[in-house]
Formats: C-alpha cells, structure tokens, sequence
C-alpha cells in the first residue's frame, strides 16, 4: 500500500527554502500564548519524583480523564486520551471499519486531507460529498450518499477548511443517518474553542452508541507540540479502541498530560475568549485587504482559516510555490482538499502578519 507524505510538509519545505522574507499562513500552528497554568505546571513537573516521569497508565491520567469527563459530561470509561484528535481521529474510524459493517467511509469535499489518507491506509473506501459553497454539509446528501456499506461517515465542525459551523439540525440528521445505517458518526470537534459564529452545536449533546467524538488541546491551548488529544467512544466499542491504543502508543506522554489537566482546571474563559476575539480581529483585517485585492473569499464562522480565489488563478501546487517565490506569502493549494475547491487558496490566520499578506498578494495580482 502506498502512503503520500501529506502536500502540507512539501509546501513548508518550499517556504522554508525561499530565498526571501516569507509569511507563514500554511500551517495549522497557533503563533499566540498557552495558558499560563500550563507552563508553571511544566515548571512543576520538572521536580516531580522520578516515578512521575515512568509509563501512565495507557488511556490517560486519571485527573485528566476525569476532567474531560465532567467537562463533556459523559463517563469516564468511555474517554481515551490520545496523541493529538490525529490519532483519536485514527481510533475512531478504524473501530468503524473493523466491525464488519461495510467498508466506505463518507466524507465532505472539501476534506481535511488526513482523513481521506487514513481511510486508505485503514483499507476503506472513501465516498465523497460535496458541501455548498459556503462549506454548509446538507444532510440530504449524506443520506443519498449512505448505504449499507459505509462504516463511518467523519466531519468536522468548526471546519477546516471551510470555517463552516454546522447547525444543530445538520448534526442531529448525521448522527440519525449513522444509526439507519449502522455506521459510525466520527465528529471531529478540535476547533470548538473557535467557534466565531455562537451557533456552533457538539455532538456530544446527543445520546448515541454509534457516535465517536474527538477533540484534542493543541489548538484551544495553542499546543499543537504537546499531542494531547481524546476520544470519547460508546461503551460498546471502547475495549477494542483502548486495545488499539495500547498496542500503537503503549501509551501517551505524561508531562504533556499532566500539564494539560492541571491548565484545564486553572484556565479561565477569558483566555479562549481573548484568542477569539484575535482571531476575529485577524479575519477582518485579512478579508478587507482580500477585498481591496478584488479576491473571492469565504468568511470562516469558525477555525482559523480563509479561503480565497484570485480570477485565472488555480490552486495548483505550483501556484503555491509561485506564490511564496514571487509574493511571499505561503499558503495552502485548494486541491489538497479535494477537487470542489481546486481553484481556491487557503490562507492560515496564524500570524499578526495578515494585513500585510493580503496587501502582498494585492500587489502580486495587480502586476501580473
Ligand atoms: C480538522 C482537524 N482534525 C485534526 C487535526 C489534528 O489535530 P491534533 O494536533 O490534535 O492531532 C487537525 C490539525 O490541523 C485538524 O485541522
């Protein structure tokens, strides 16, 4: 089986190779602070006992499974810390496909690429549904797209790439769609710290056993380095996605946990509320300067990210690479997410830079 290095390493390789000043908007790194309790509890666990830097125990310490579990609201058996939502996204849907209930996972187009990537490394099939232009999945669509072979179906709201937050109606349908058909609904929720609309409805609010969340820190504490990520997975089919977990990680880090539990209960809300309100200011200063530059954009109600499209401009690899070598702005090709945004750009909001990015693409546009 053949595995592709995802496009994203290939494109920061070029960034980083460029012979010029170059603005970062290709990754999904958050370039503002973590929680203070976070650090002073990394400082804390520097002179803990030795026996605290030996294994935890597999599926996450126990304060911090516990405080997930108050936080979500769900028992405590059915929440797995993992390496990041990456690989609770990996458990999830290979708990979906090892059950004998078909062999197609459904999927939006625009994707997030690592899912479409993990169904073939999984051995699935990826069955692809277009969203509408503004990212909004119409559940209708999923339903004439759902058989008896799929096995799961994975979305993600607040989405990347689209910024989409899917209403409560939406989620409820896939979580109904899933049960008609026996398949698991992987609802990937790593960006629900920003959520820049107020709409934005967990699936966790719904009762299912055939209903897979995950999540993970790295972006709502700004720590995409420490892996520290969860499932919560029903009753029926978390001993085999523990298993799993055991055998792939044996299990996760402990000062990377420790920390996370201890900034979990000291963090207040005004810390995701300031990151937020960054973001916010970020999303308008870069889609006016997208506006002064004439580029068509999508206005995210979620995430971190803009999608713009410049008139006779394709989101190739190679206008990517044009892009960074002549303008000095390193984005995302819109065709790592599928073929419905191919003619699209994606654009990061994570650095203070984005005003001057959208004024360098300006100016690259208007001279060509
Ligand atoms: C939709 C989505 N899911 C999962 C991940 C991976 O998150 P983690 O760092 O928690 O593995 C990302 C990272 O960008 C993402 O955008």
């Amino acid at each position: 089986m053949e595995y592709e290095t995802p496009l994203f390493f290939h494109v920061m390789q070029h960034a980083a190779r460029a012979d010029r000043d170059v603005i970062d908007m290709v990754s999904g790194n958050p370039d503002w602070e973590p929680p203070e309790a976070l650090r002073e509890a990394l400082h804390e666990y520097a002179d803990l006992e030795s026996s605290a830097f030996q294994y935890p125990p597999s599926d996450g310490i126990a304060e911090l499974r516990e405080e997930i579990a108050r936080r979500r609201g769900v028992d405590v058996e059915t929440v797995i810390v993992t390496n990041g939502a990456g690989e609770a996204n990996y458990l999830a849907m290979a708990r979906a496909l090892e059950r004998d209930a078909g062999s197609e996972v459904i999927l939006t187009d625009p994707v997030y690429p690592y899912y479409p990537g993990k169904t073939t490394m999984l051995g699935g099939r990826q069955r692809f549904v277009p969203t509408a232009a503004d990212g909004n999945l119409d559940p209708d669509a999923v339903r004439a797209a759902a058989s008896e072979e799929t096995a799961a179906i994975v979305v993600n709201s607040p989405n990347n790439p689209t910024g989409a937050v899917y209403p409560e109606r939406t989620v409820r349908e896939l979580v109904a769609i899933a049960e008609e058909y026996d398949a698991i609904l992987v609802s990937d929720e790593v960006y629900d710290h920003f959520d820049l609309s107020g709409r934005f409805f967990s699936a966790l609010d719904i009762d299912s056993d055939r209903l897979i969340v995950t999540n993970s820190f790295s972006k709502s504490m700004a720590i995409t380095g420490f892996r520290v990520g969860y499932a919560i997975v029903p009753k029926e089919l978390v001993a085999d996605a523990r298993s799993r977990h055991m055998l792939v990680n044996v299990a996760g880090s402990y000062p990377a946990q420790y920390a996370v539990a201890h900034a979990l209960r000291e963090t207040e809300p005004a810390y995701y509320e300031r990151s937020r309100e960054l973001l916010v200011d970020r999303v308008d200063a870069f889609t006016a300067a997208l506006d002064a530059a004439g580029a068509e954009y999508t206005r995210p109600d979620g995430a971190f990210y803009v999608m713009a499209r410049f008139d006779g401009f394709r989101g190739s690899l190679e206008n990517v690479e044009r892009l960074i070598d002549e303008a000095g702005v390193a984005g995302m090709p819109g065709e790592t997410f599928g073929t419905s945004r191919e003619a699209w750009l994606r654009f990061a909001l994570v650095t203070p830079r984005v005003e001057e990015a959208a004024e360098r693409l300006a100016t690259y546009f208007e001279d060509r």
